[in-house]
């Protein structure tokens, strides 16, 4: 069952998810023009995508083939529902084919960059050049369109490139919008919303927050909730919308499991008892997760038991309180995807999506579910938020666990704090803290040879990691300073005792991921 997220009187479009690569980044661009769009995924009942009243949709990409012996489809239904649709690659091939168009392997793999010459009479290139460049990823493509569409767009490899129905205000594209190497991808897209699908520019952050409110006062019915809080953006802005749905009846719950970095439990405290008034219960559990996670190197198993723990010592204090039913979680869409949806792979179980124990007796309020990162950190200043919350890097749940490959000990975490909070204050003397999505340390497992003074040494290394991100779906490495770099490793090697060499992270995510587990 979808989730349902429309807000009555907002418009709102619905991405079909048929496993494309691309798919929630069509569904962020289309909030980007301040249209209400969402991901469901192609086999949610009629009935459901229907009650949500859209007012168009799009047809996602896909890795399989309408070739193959197996992929996703949606019925014809769709065609006729008089609600306009633009299909995006696989897509466009799906609605061609549905309605008796003929689809083919176009025999050469057609990637990268492509002038595409577009058919400006149609409402989709409203404002476009007669040849724009394009971001072309497929395989097959359309060789035969159905009746009544034209062909609007073309490549001299690919006669067809784009197909439109004006009538039925049907529409497809072999290349993809939403991507930055279609430059003019958003112009095909605002043609779409406004001119095709008539959609009114009126999601703000103003609609979310009186949303979600109410649709927790709803949910809550004046039951009490406990909110896990982690001093992060995501967390923080959860619960001051739960605080404004449910009053004191929210208790905030913080769990200091030993795995932050230096200094920052007593940091996060301090901020929300002396800037908040919420009921917060402070938790000292570092030893708990020390034992849980003794000879535990597995990435995946680290996550797993450090994700069951949070939820364990949330029951727990949970019991202490009367009557709680509900838990409250700043769970980001980006988390939501990244732990795999249906029809995406499943890269890594975040703490607070994959990592929850089936048995869990709270049940989840997660009112940022549905959204971005950036999204989420205009909602916290409108809700005001001090900057420090608002605009800190992100931190995974896990903590320093996931950045200390291999085993996790006392001493292990004592040198990775001291090396990251090195990281933090050079960055921040550079004045790049809030212009960089994330810069941390990572220790490594291995030892490596090298001189102190007239020793031999025999330590560990430490990797820095920068990385920019417009929401951690993708993201590539910081081209710091070599001097700040250097700054960074001088102290570490000097400072931190049991490191001797310090390295720099120059991966970009895909195909690595930002934390190293
Ligand atoms: P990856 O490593 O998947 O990270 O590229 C993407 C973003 O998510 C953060 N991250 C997490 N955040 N719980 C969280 O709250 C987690 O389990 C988790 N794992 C990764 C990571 O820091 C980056 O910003």
């Amino acid at each position: 069952m979808v989730e349902n997220n429309g807000i009555k009187g907002l418009d709102t479009i619905l991405v079909i998810d048929f496993g494309g690569q691309y798919s929630q980044l069509i569904a962020r661009r289309i909030r980007e023009l301040r249209v209400y769009s969402e991901m469901v995924p192609y086999d949610t009942p009629l009935k459901e995508i229907k009650a949500r009243k859209p007012k168009g949709f799009i047809f996602s990409g896909s890795p399989y083939s309408l070739g193959g012996s197996r992929f996703p489809a949606v019925t014809r239904d769709y065609l006729t529902m008089g609600i306009p649709i633009l299909g995006i690659c696989y897509g466009m091939q799906l609605i061609a084919s549905l309605l008796g168009g003929k689809i083919t392997a176009s025999g050469s793999n057609e990637y990268g960059k492509t002038e595409v010459s577009l058919d400006i009479g149609s409402p989709l290139f409203d404002d476009l050049r007669p040849a724009e460049i394009c971001w072309m990823s497929h395989k097959d493509s359309v060789e035969k369109i159905p009746k009544p569409f034209k062909v609007i767009a073309s490549t001299p490899n690919l006669p067809i490139a784009g197909i439109g129905n004006e009538q039925d205000k049907i529409y497809g594209i072999q290349f993809h919008p939403e991507v930055m190497h279609t430059p003019s991808g958003m112009d095909i897209l605002r043609n779409f919303l406004f001119h095709i699908c008539e959609c009114s520019p009126n999601w703000t952050t103003v609609s979310i927050i009186e949303k979600r409110v109410n649709q927790i006062k709803e949910k809550v019915k004046g039951g009490r909730v406990v909110c896990g809080l982690s001093g992060g953006v995501d967390s923080s802005v959860a619960a001051l919308l739960v605080n404004k749905a449910v009053a004191d009846k929210l208790t905030c719950i913080f769990v200091d499991h030993g795995l932050l970095r230096m200094g920052e439990a007593e940091q996060v405290e301090k901020t929300f008892r002396e800037n908040f008034k919420v009921n917060l219960i402070s938790v000292k559990a570092q030893d708990r997760f020390l034992k849980k996670l003794k000879n535990v190197t597995d990435p995946e198993q680290k996550r797993k038991i450090i994700g069951n723990e949070f939820i364990r010592i949330f029951e727990e204090e949970a019991k202490k309180i009367d009557q709680v039913d509900y838990l409250v979680q700043g769970t980001l869409y980006s988390d939501v995807i990244e732990s795999g949806t249906r029809d995406a792979a499943k890269i890594k179980s975040h703490h607070n999506v994959g990592g929850l124990p089936e048995d869990m007796a709270l049940k989840l309020i997660e009112p940022l579910r549905f959204l971005f990162k950036d999204e989420v950190r205009k909602l916290g200043a409108e809700l005001g938020l001090p900057d420090d919350i608002v605009w800190r890097q992100p931190f995974p749940g896990p903590g320093l666990a996931i950045r200390i490959i291999g085993e996790v000990t006392a001493e292990r975490i004592g040198m990775l704090q001291k090396a990251d909070l090195i990281v933090l204050e050079e960055i921040k003397r550079a004045d790049l803290y809030e212009k960089i999505w994330q810069s941390f340390a990572v220790l490594l497992c291995i030892r490596s040879v090298g001189v102190m003074g007239d020793e031999r040494t025999y330590a560990y290394p430490i990797a820095i990691r920068a990385v920019n991100s417009e929401d951690a779906m993708t993201a590539d490495w910081v081209r710091l300073p070599y001097d700040i770099i250097e700054r960074i490793s001088n102290r570490i090697i000097n400072e931190v005792e049991g490191v001797n060499r310090v390295v720099y992270d120059i991966s970009s995510k895909p195909p690595s991921t930002i934390e190293w587990e």
